[in-house]
């Protein structure tokens, strides 16, 4: 089952940190990626790698733990996204600039708070800390969602200044939506899972 898949996700995965270590070992003159979005495709790589042994394995991780461990690892990849946004734009797009920088520390803080509960499990494992947990989260991705949206089409119409391909651009606001349906589901399974312990 997915054999195929994950033979190819372990090697992209291999292939991605050979080639970050040799960018930031300097032995690739002229890479033009930056060395933490290389990590950042390696790390999904990684992800869907272990998302096919779960599905091969038949094996959900809990939902209170999988609440938390997705959060820490799509709000990381959300601050990467307004990193890198922030980094590849023209300097004279002030505005989009600033907006890029002011998402980066927002999703560093809700990082940070994620980790927070993380490190307090077992005793976060309450339905209202996580459901705040996840509202919180919520609003602050629909915007970036928003801010990324618009900052793909108007790449797509050559409206903006700068070095985003827009393939790129299409990845972060895909990744982005897919974080808001998995909060969704997180949400749904929650309401279902105290609805049926009552
Ligand atoms: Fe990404």
């Amino acid at each position: 089952m997915n054999i195929e898949a994950h033979h190819a996700a372990v090697h992209i995965w291999a292939f991605k940190r050979k080639v970050l270590g040799l960018i930031i070992s300097c032995q690739l003159p002229g890479a033009n990626n930056f060395p933490l979005l290389v990590d950042h495709t390696s790390r999904e790589a990684n992800y869907f790698r272990n998302r096919l042994e779960e599905l091969n394995a038949g094996k959900l991780e809990p939902l209170h733990d999988a609440i938390i461990d997705e959060n820490v690892f799509f709000l990381r990849i959300m601050a990467d996204h307004a990193k890198f946004i922030g980094h590849l734009l023209d300097p004279s797009e002030r505005q989009l600039v600033e907006q890029a920088r002011n998402f980066s520390h927002d999703f560093d803080q809700l990082l940070y708070q994620a980790l927070d509960l993380s490190s307090m499990r077992p005793q976060s494992q309450t339905g209202p800390l996580l459901d705040q947990f996840l509202d919180q989260n919520r609003v602050s991705v629909a915007s970036l969602r928003d801010f990324k949206k618009t900052a793909r089409d108007l790449i797509e119409a050559c409206k903006i200044k700068s070095i985003i391909h827009p393939l790129l651009a299409d990845h972060v606001f895909r990744e982005a939506e897919r974080f808001l349906c998995l909060i969704d589901m997180f949400e749904a399974s929650l309401t279902g899972s105290t609805t049926a312990s009552k």
